[in-house]
Parts: C-alpha cells; sequence; structure tokens
C-alpha cells in the first residue's frame, strides 16, 4: 500500500517507521508548509491518507480526502466538538474516514476493562471514580483525547448519573455528582492514563503506560489496511473487532 502522511511530527515518523517495516511505501509527506497542489498531488498518489498533523489542521484534510477520494485515517486529537459534523460530512460525501483518539491497541483493551469495572463498583454506595493522565510538554490538547474518551464512556456506562469534571472546581468542593480527570505535563513520557477507584474499604486502579510512540503509529497503519475499500465514517472499535477476533471466528 502507499501511505500518505499528514504532519511530520513524532507520530508522522513513526508511522513512517512502522509502515516501512510492515511492508508499505511512503507516496509522500505533506506538512505545514505544503502548497496546496502539492496536497492533491500526494493525496492522490496515496492508497490512505495518515493524519497526525493537529486539531486545527483537521477540517481542511478531511476536505482534501473527500476532493481525491483517498481513504483517511485521523490521529489528530482535540477537535471533538467538530466531530459530529466531520462523520456527516464524511458520510454525505461518500468518503471514507476512520478517527481514534488513541490508536494502541492495548488502550483499546484498557479502556473497556477500566468502564466495565468501574461501573460495576460504582454501582455500590461509597465508592467515588477519578482519571489521570500524563503526557510530554509538547501536547498542545489537555485533558487527553483517551481521558475524555475514557469520561464519556464511563459517563454513558453511569447513564450520566456523574459527569467528568476539568479542571477541578477552584473555589468550591467537587459536587457529588462530578468526578475528576487530572491531568500532568512531563518531560517526554509518552502517555499514561489511570482510572482510580475509591472505596469505602478498598482501593483499586488500572492503568496504562505507553513504553513508545510506535503502539499508536502500528494501531493507524492497521487501520488504513482495514479503511481502504470501505465507505463511510469508522471508529477503532470496528478494527479493532477484526484485527482481534481469530479469522476463523469472524
Ligand atoms: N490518536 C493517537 O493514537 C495519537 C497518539 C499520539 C498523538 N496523537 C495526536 O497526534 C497529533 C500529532 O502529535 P505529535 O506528537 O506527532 O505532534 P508534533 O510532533 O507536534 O507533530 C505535529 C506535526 O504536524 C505538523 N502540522 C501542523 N499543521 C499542519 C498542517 N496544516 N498540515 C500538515 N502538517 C501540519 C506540524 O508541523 P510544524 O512542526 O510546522 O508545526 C508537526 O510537524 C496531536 O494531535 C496528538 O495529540 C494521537
Amino acid at each position: 500500500m502507499r501511505i500518505g502522511l499528514i504532519g511530520y511530527g513524532r507520530m508522522g515518523q513513526a508511522v513512517e517507521r512502522v509502515a516501512t517495516a510492515r511492508g508499505h511505501a511512503i507516496a509522500g509527506v505533506i506538512r505545514r508548509d505544503t502548497p496546496p497542489d502539492q496536497r492533491v498531488q500526494i493525496a492522490r498518489q496515496s492508497d490512505a491518507l495518515i493524519d497526525f498533523s493537529l486539531a486545527d489542521a483537521v477540517p481542511a484534510n478531511v476536505a482534501l480526502a473527500l476532493q481525491t477520494r483517498t481513504p483517511l485515517v485521523i490521529g489528530a486529537t482535540g477537535w471533538d466538538a467538530q466531530r459530529e459534523a466531520i462523520a456527516q460530512q464524511v458520510r454525505a460525501a461518500g468518503g471514507s474516514a476512520l478517527y481514534a483518539p488513541n490508536f494502541s491497541i492495548a488502550v483499546q483493551a484498557f479502556l473497556q476493562h477500566a468502564v466495565s469495572l468501574a461501573a460495576q463498583l460504582l454501582a455500590l454506595e461509597g465508592w467515588d471514580v477519578a482519571i489521570e493522565e500524563i503526557h510530554h510538554r509538547g501536547k498542545a490538547d489537555a485533558p487527553s483525547g483517551t481521558a475524555r474518551a475514557l469520561a464519556t464512556r464511563l459517563q454513558d456506562a453511569l447513564n450520566h448519573t456523574r459527569t467528568a469534571q476539568y479542571p477541578a472546581p477552584a473555589d468550591h468542593r467537587l459536587p457529588d455528582a462530578q468526578f475528576s480527570i487530572g491531568v500532568v505535563r512531563l518531560g517526554s513520557e509518552f502517555g499514561a492514563h489511570r482510572l482510580m477507584l475509591d472505596g469505602p474499604y478498598d482501593w483499586i486502579e488500572v492503568a496504562h503506560r505507553a513504553k513508545s510512540r510506535d503502539g499508536f503509529a502500528y494501531g493507524a497503519v492497521r487501520a488504513a489496511e482495514w479503511l481502504v475499500g470501505r465507505t463511510g465514517f469508522f471508529a477503532f472499535a470496528e478494527v479493532l473487532s477484526d484485527i482481534l477476533t481469530p479469522k476463523e471466528e469472524r
């Protein structure tokens, strides 16, 4: 497969490494200063585009993918407010796009496990919950897409009886119907997430920590392989069930 990269920062370079190791070729790299005609040319030469630029660039990258009819995997985070509008735009145009705030396959397993454990324990009296995320100083958005995905899934699992709060209130106590998301920016940490459950007699935490960026890149490349030939706006869950289910059970 020929893959076009949008953004050639930390993640763009990791995708190049992982995609090449899986036998794919890089059709071209779209950077911040790449002129529009070259963007179109690279997109046309690509079987799929993988976007690890920044949130502000996502709408234009979606427009490029739709214009050139190139499947687009979106890894850039921080554009959740536009997500539904973009999903509709892709579907209406008969395009092909897939977004995940976290392409790590292990993180997806962590999210599922953490939410179901929390939902079980929070049904008992006296239990409280909080989320914490730690990322490197270069990260431009907060809380992380993964922390927000965890919070959203937890809120849904609890029928919105508790909602996420970030940042913590500065001048009053956190209401019982809210749970807090803590954010730490530190050095070069790739990404750590922790769900903490505090009960009357016990403390439980479920944690995930990335060892490098390559796990995110690997998931994004697998998603691109899956996306080619499909139309619609997809979430990573659909790819995962294909990746994690043995072929004979599908
Ligand atoms: N979904 C996931 O699994 C996952 C995992 C890790 C990170 N992320 C997200 O992926 C994004 C990139 O992360 P990163 O750590 O790689 O950041 P980064 O090192 O800052 O790289 C971003 C790159 O995008 C470039 N860029 C900015 N605007 C652009 C545009 N309009 N067209 C093309 N390129 C553009 C930047 O160029 P300049 O250098 O000129 O600014 C930079 O090289 C962030 O949103 C991050 O939160 C997602």
